[in-house]
């Protein structure tokens, strides 16, 4: 991998037609033999959908709403991220390695989790490891308006040093749109989940939707995990996952990760959990080229989403 002088992994390598990050690559064959067990829940969204939201409801659901039971690991520790593979130490990086050391292999500490596990991905249908529909797992999927989703792309590559400099705006539209990001295309990886949806036990969630009555969509969640939860720990659950909540929780926030490696004075991993501010980045002809293309792209599936509220 291309390591500017910052530390910054400029590479990411592909399987299959998809980019992922290089050191995920090089455990691949291990990640695909993962063995899934029917109990576990795989927590499942293209990046920058809302993924550190949906664990933190799915942990408070988990632990009964109990806040600090919650507090007992960082966020992205809580539940295995199945692709994730340490990468390689660069010199630049020596003085991250008590950082670093804390990251396993994410089929290595999902091995030692008790079951019933919590795990979560970020793979396309096709790359799943194939014991997850085998065993007929459960899945909660996530999935944010590719608008939105492209613009918190954009600005989380400009402050993660491990990922590729997106460069300027315009030229993110363009990679973005030809799905050469970590993770693939944002179409295929939506189309994939969705065509899923009724062959397999797959909650199908939408980040607006979340948004606009989280209360209605926590309950079903919590329908989902097969819990039954008071409504006061309901209401609790939604405050506790409010976007101004969870920017101020050093559990979710990730302001312990090293700023040689999220470099928050760029921009906030929190940044704004907001639907519709692609239109302070989007040009009118960028939209109507994007709006030809999603057309293209999704024609024949029946996915509707929300682009403002
Ligand atoms: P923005 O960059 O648009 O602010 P992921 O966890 O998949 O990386 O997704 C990150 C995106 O989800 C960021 O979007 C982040 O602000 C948003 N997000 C995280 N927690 C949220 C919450 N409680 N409410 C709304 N959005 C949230």
């Amino acid at each position: 991998a291309v390591t500017t002088e910052l530390g910054k992994q400029t590479q990411l390598t592909e399987v299959a037609g998809i980019l992922l990050q290089t050191a995920t690559v090089g455990n691949w064959s291990q990640i695909q033999n993962f063995e899934a067990k029917p109990d576990d829940l795989l927590i499942c969204t293209y990046p920058k959908s809302g993924t550190t939201w949906i664990q933190e409801i799915v942990d408070l659901i988990e632990q009964n709403g109990d806040v600090e039971k919650c507090q007992r690991a960082l966020i992205q520790h809580r539940h295995p991220f199945i692709e994730w593979a340490r990468p390689p130490q660069p010199s630049a990086l020596v003085l991250c390695r008590c950082f670093l050391s804390n990251h396993f292999k994410g089929v290595e500490k999902a091995k030692a989790m008790p079951s019933p596990r919590i795990l979560r991905t970020h793979l396309p249908t096709h790359l799943l490891p194939p014991s997850f529909w085998e065993s007929n797992c459960k899945f909660l999927y996530v999935a944010r308006n590719a608008k939105d989703c492209m613009v918190s792309y954009y600005h989380f590559q400009r402050m993660n040093q491990m990922l590729p400099d997106p460069g300027t705006w315009d030229d993110y539209f363009e990679t973005f749109i030809s799905g050469k990001v970590g993770w693939g295309s944002w179409f295929d990886h939506v189309k994939g989940w969705w065509e899923m949806k009724d062959r397999y036990q797959i909650l199908f969630l939408f980040y607006e939707d979340i948004k606009k009555d989280p209360k209605h969509e926590i309950q079903k969640v919590i329908q989902f995990m097969g819990k039954n939860l008071d409504e006061t720990v309901l209401d609790k659950i939604v405050q506790e996952t409010s976007f101004e909540k969870m920017k101020e929780n050093p559990m979710t926030n990730r302001s312990t990760i090293p700023k040689s490696i999220l470099d928050q004075s760029i921009s906030p991993f929190m940044r704004k959990g907001t639907v519709g501010d692609w239109k302070n980045h989007f040009t009118v002809a960028q939209n109507e080229r994007f709006d030809e293309i999603y057309r293209k792209k999704m024609e024949g599936t029946s996915i509707n989403f929300c682009m403002e509220l």
